[in-house]
């Protein structure tokens, strides 16, 4: 059975206690650019053989408090922010491993020219597109309806990629390639046609960033292989623990916001998740059981999960 970590903190923190190399696959989709106020509680840990937590390998660690702070969410604190993480997503990725990087139109080239700094312009693969077409139009420009997810190579030479894995989509014109193409489908290109995870439907979490779990269902089973460990630290409500956890792969899941904890906690509750808190094993979080009632699947081929299989 795939095996599920939870962690509740600041994940630079929590990073910093995996050895490098630890993952086959890291996705994130970290809050950007929203305009609402954040709060963070700066740290830094630091080697201390008196120290009060004990890391890899059993080493002592001493956190220190560089201050607390709330932001805006605005572009500086961003890139400020997203630094030193995006390094440690580079430290911990397996030699064979992919990272993809969630984000929009407003930041994605700037992280991508940091990211080209910090995996090497040649492990940079592809920008795909998610499109998804929902919500009010402008009548002053083009609707911004996409997303952009940025997927680096730690080898550009040697990376996993399971092709025969890739779900397919239907042609735009089947009468034109014959009927044998046509049942099979097309693969699909660096441009992502999902819609957005519906505000009524079976797989909402009300998690407000909630991704579908098809995009991360897609990236799961074409960039890692089964038995491989997923890790996203921006979990929100574990959307891709979700993916994971169904395609036999086993996740670490970070988050900052109890919350956050308490939706994986139910979201995710058939996987048996361990729950940490600055490393350390922890109870999990009390969660109501009824309140998604409605979400529960039902029928043959139930796994305990309480949302609905993915769309492919
Ligand atoms: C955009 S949401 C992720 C949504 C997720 N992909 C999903 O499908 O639900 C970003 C998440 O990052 C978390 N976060 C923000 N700062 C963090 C930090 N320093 N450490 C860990 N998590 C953080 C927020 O609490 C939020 O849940």
């Amino acid at each position: 059975m795939a095996k599920l970590e939870i962690h509740l903190g600041d994940n630079l923190e929590a990073l910093s206690r995996f050895e490098d190399g630890s993952f086959d696959l890291i996705y994130i989709d970290p809050p950007f650019n929203t305009g609402k106020a954040q709060a963070r509680t700066r740290l830094r840990t630091i080697r201390d053989d008196e120290g009060d937590r004990t890391g890899f390998q059993g080493k002592r660690y001493r956190t220190v408090r560089l201050g607390a702070s709330s932001w805006n969410d605005v572009f500086d604190d961003f890139m400020a922010f997203i630094e030193p993480r995006l390094r440690e997503a580079h430290r911990l990725l397996a030699p064979e491993g992919s990272f993809f990087l969630h984000i929009d139109y407003r930041e994605s080239h700037y992280c991508k020219v940091l990211l080209d700094e910090i995996f090497g312009r040649e492990c940079f693969i592809n920008e795909i597109v998610w499109a998804y077409d929902y919500g009010a139009r402008s009548k002053r420009r083009w609707s911004a309806k996409h997303d952009n997810i940025l997927w680096y190579a730690k080898d550009p030479d040697n990376y996993t990629y399971r092709y025969d894995d890739i779900d397919r989509i239907p042609y735009m014109a089947p009468g034109l390639v014959g009927p044998v193409k046509a049942a099979r489908g097309k693969t699909p290109t660096d441009v992502w046609w999902q819609t957005i995870v519906s505000p009524n439907g079976r797989e909402k979490t009300g998690y407000p960033t909630q991704k579908p779990v098809a995009i991360l269902n897609r990236i799961v089973r074409v960039h890692s292989n089964p038995g491989d460990r997923v890790l996203d630290f921006f979990a929100g409500s574990g959307t891709t623990g979700e993916a994971a956890v169904r395609n036999g792969r086993h996740a670490v899941l970070m988050d900052i916001n109890p919350e956050a904890v308490r939706v994986m906690a139910h979201r995710l509750v058939n996987a048996s998740p361990i729950f940490y808190e600055a490393g350390c094993p922890v109870p999990p979080p009390q969660v109501e059981t009824s309140r998604n009632a409605s979400n529960q699947r039902s029928g043959s081929g139930n796994t305990g999960f309480l949302f609905p299989d993915p769309p492919n």
